[in-house]
């Protein structure tokens, strides 16, 4: 049980440099083991959700370690294509492995992944695109499974825009034989990412980015050198972090586009956003103001993970705060907690209102998922007193040294393990 303690009162001053981002790199690790090929990463953050995925590919038969923030994996020796509970129950999204895993050997068995705290994680839409590029596939005793002679290129038609199908689709289509499209494709930077990755291992590939991905081959290189692009969560985190404390912050290496409508949001509440190339400068003096609606949408939208760190920033804006998650279907649970820092919040359904009070009190809260739990360390930044936030590792597994990264801004933060 790890505890984050905040004391709150001290505005966040200075500039650092955004981590690689987990989203990205976690699809290029399952993406690693396509072909034979040597991988170098660099960038790679320090989460638990990337030490889970280099036991994957342990488990695997592949050779991987790190050294600082550069992982390499040697993908000759896979053996194994099941992944069983134990490995699936340490990261939800190991649903990823799926498509490599069919494209190496032809068949793969993967333990469901359960729900996760954000409620029901269906995965209809990655097996369907594994059906359309030929595979058989199967329920068996709590087990994906997955077989084929041999992938064949097709037409892939995503109902929704999912971000890890799009990715498990990209895949499978390198080790399909002919052309396959993708259509209905998730546009996040991190399905950019992904194209970039498969094109450096040899993929004819286009269109990431829009909703329609095409792949028409793949010629595998030997060796791959790829480094592993800002964390644009991270980075929102970090900018309503000083929304919530005040103060002036430049975050180095993040795209600003690709935090635009976060950025767009704080900007109507009152605060200051500088940009430059790959940098970002947020100013906060005074009280925010309410007054937004904030809709989560699939990229470009205004990204579901960064729902609850803006709930964190709008609780004491001066005015009320709208908020509309239409991508997961409990996404709330921070808000109760926040409450009992003496928010006012009322939810219902996939509304939640804010309406902004003037101060907040520390309070011993939970933190009951990854994005949750850092809302509700920003939360402590802005409430008087000391917050104790008791977190079950979730933190962890997407932030790189959070604690460090506040304090060297001005935070007074202390996190046990
Ligand atoms: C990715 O999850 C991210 N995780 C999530 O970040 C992020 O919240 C999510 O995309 C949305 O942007 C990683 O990239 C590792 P989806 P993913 O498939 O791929 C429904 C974080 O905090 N759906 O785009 O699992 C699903 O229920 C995490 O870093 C189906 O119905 O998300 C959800 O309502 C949390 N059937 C919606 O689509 C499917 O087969 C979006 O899910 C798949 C998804």
């Amino acid at each position: 049980m790890s505890i984050w303690r905040v004391q709150g009162g001290y505005p966040l001053d200075g500039s650092m440099t955004i981590q690689g981002a987990k989203n990205a790199v976690l699809p290029v690790l399952a993406a690693s083991i396509l072909t034979g090929s040597e991988i170098e990463l660099t960038n790679v953050p320090r989460l638990r959700d990337v030490e889970a995925s280099l036991n994957i590919l342990r488990h695997l038969g592949c050779a991987a370690q790190r050294q600082d923030d550069v992982v390499s994996v040697e993908p000759r020796g896979l053996t194994g294509c099941r992944i069983p509970r134990e490995l699936t129950g340490r990261m939800r999204s190991s649903v990823i492995f799926l498509g490599a895993i069919l494209a190496r050997c032809g068949q793969v068995r993967i333990a469901m992944p359960g729900g996760c705290e954000l409620g029901p994680r269906p995965v209809d839409l990655h097996l369907a695109a594994m059906k359309a590029l030929g595979a058989e596939v199967s329920l068996e005793d709590g087990e994906i499974v997955c077989r084929t002679d041999g992938l064949v290129g097709g037409t892939v038609e995503l109902a929704l825009p999912s971000v890890g199908a799009t990715e498990n689709a990209m895949i499978a289509a390198c080790g399909a034989k002919g052309t396959t499209v993708i259509t209905g494709a998730a546009r996040e930077p991190e399905i950019v990412e992904l194209q970039g990755f498969l094109r450096a291992l040899g993929a004819d590939m286009e269109g990431a980015g829009t909703s329609v991905v095409t792949v028409r081959g793949f010629a595998p290189e030997p060796r791959v050198g790829w480094r592993v692009m800002p964390d644009r969560i991270a980075a929102a985190t970090m900018l309503c972090a000083c929304a919530t404390a005040g103060g002036d912050v430049e975050l180095r290496g993040v795209d600003p586009e690709h935090v635009r409508s976060v950025t767009d949001v704080l900007e109507g509440m009152g605060a200051g956003i500088h940009t430059g190339s790959r940098r970002l400068r947020i100013r906060c003096a005074g009280r925010l103001r309410g007054g937004q609606t904030v809709v989560t949408r699939p990229y470009p939208g205004f990204p579901t993970d960064a729902q609850p760190l803006m709930m964190a920033a709008s609780l004491r804006a001066d005015g009320v705060t709208v908020f509309e998650e239409n991508i997961f279907s409990d996404r709330y649970r921070q808000g109760l907690e926040m409450i009992r820092m003496g928010a006012r919040i009322e939810i219902s359904g996939r509304r939640a209102v804010v309406t902004g009070v003037e101060r907040l009190h520390g309070a011993q809260v939970l933190a009951e998922d990854l994005r949750g739990g850092a809302s509700l360390i920003v939360a402590g930044l802005g409430a008087e007193g000391e917050t104790v936030v008791t977190d079950r590792g979730h933190v962890a597994r997407g932030y790189e040294g959070l604690d460090r990264a506040l304090a060297a801004l001005g935070a007074h933060i202390d996190f046990t393990e």
